[in-house]
């Protein structure tokens, strides 16, 4: 008789699933409801990420956190507007960018031809739809140098499989930037939600899912923190506040909840030479892995 028939019986956490239920109740869902998909909502937010958040923030000094010296390819899995794609087709040889919006790809495109860059290939699809075969065949059939995903994970389904085609293709590294702040919260924003939602802040996910996913694919990752800062440029705190009660869906908000908004955002204005900013800055993660040269993962 066996004697360790309890161990088949030990509590196992569906990382994944936790994480994507996570990620949906906190803003997928909404961005569902408001556009009709994931898809349209980046398609209809490309112009304002672009150059309302993208422009100004620190995402693209984060590149050299990533780029070994001399990459010849890059595969950029849900790159957006480039903010990594540009910098990088610059330098390297081939950048690669699966990108399923045809808005945030036509925004690369713009600033791409703007630039002259002509080493960029685009592929509109989700990453679950792109084949080992296709990425590499778009690299003429040879594993990337990095491989990156830089905030589109919160939108990748199968997450198992999404992470082990990465490997795949990749003879170097995988880099995933991501948020943190399930468990590093801002202590203003619960006050805040409490009052306008009279309920406290649901638990976010946070990038411990991903490392814990990565780990049930044999995967052992390494992670740094970060800071990431981000900037709006705003006319002024009126209209930030009235951006914030259309996000919230809500024309009319009581006196109390009016109060707590715009003190919260007025926080977090700053002013420089006359225009107005909406700044914040919060913890990113940077998981990332070494591929090793036979393409099983270094370390496993
Ligand atoms: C927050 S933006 C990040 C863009 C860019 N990587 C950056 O750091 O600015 C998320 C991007 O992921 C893309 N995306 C959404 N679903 C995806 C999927 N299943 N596969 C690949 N990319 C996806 C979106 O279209 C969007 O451009």
């Amino acid at each position: 008789m066996e004697t360790n028939a309890f161990s088949n019986y030990m509590f196992k956490p569906d990382w994944a699933r936790m994480w994507e239920k996570g990620i949906r109740t906190a803003w997928a869902d909404d961005m569902v409801v408001r556009h009709g998909s994931i898809n349209r909502a980046w398609d209809n937010y490309a112009d304002e990420y672009e150059n309302g958040e993208i422009k100004f923030s620190n995402r693209a000094d984060l590149l050299g956190k990533i780029i070994e010296p001399g990459p010849e390819s890059v595969l950029d899995i849900g790159g957006g507007t480039g903010v990594f794609a540009v910098p990088l087709a610059r330098s390297v040889k081939r950048v690669v960018v699966a990108e399923p919006s045809e808005g945030m790809l036509n925004v690369l495109k713009d600033k791409a031809g703007k630039e002259g860059l002509d080493n960029i290939v685009y592929v509109m699809k989700r990453w679950e739809d792109i084949t080992c075969d296709e990425a590499i065949g778009l690299n003429d059939g040879r594993p990337y140098d990095a491989v990156l995903a830089s905030h589109s994970i919160y939108y990748i389904g199968d997450l198992h499989r999404s992470f082990l085609k990465m490997n795949d293709v990749s003879r170097g590294f995988v880099y995933l930037f991501t948020g943190c702040s399930g468990y590093m919260r801002d202590q203003s924003y619960e006050k805040l939600y409490l009052v306008l939602h009279k309920k406290p802040l649901p638990p976010y996910p946070d990038y411990s899912f991903l490392y814990m996913v990565l780990r049930e694919v044999g995967i052992q990752p390494d992670i740094e923190m970060f800071e990431a800062r981000v900037k709006r440029p705003i006319k002024n705190v009126q209209e930030l506040v009235n951006r914030w009660k259309n996000y919230l869906n809500r024309e009319e908000l009581t006196q109390e909840q009016e109060d707590a908004l715009s003190e919260y955002l007025s926080d977090k204005v700053t002013e420089e030479d006359g225009r107005f900013f909406h700044c914040y800055h919060c913890k990113n993660a940077l998981i990332f892995w070494k591929i090793e040269q036979d393409g099983a993962e270094e370390g496993s």
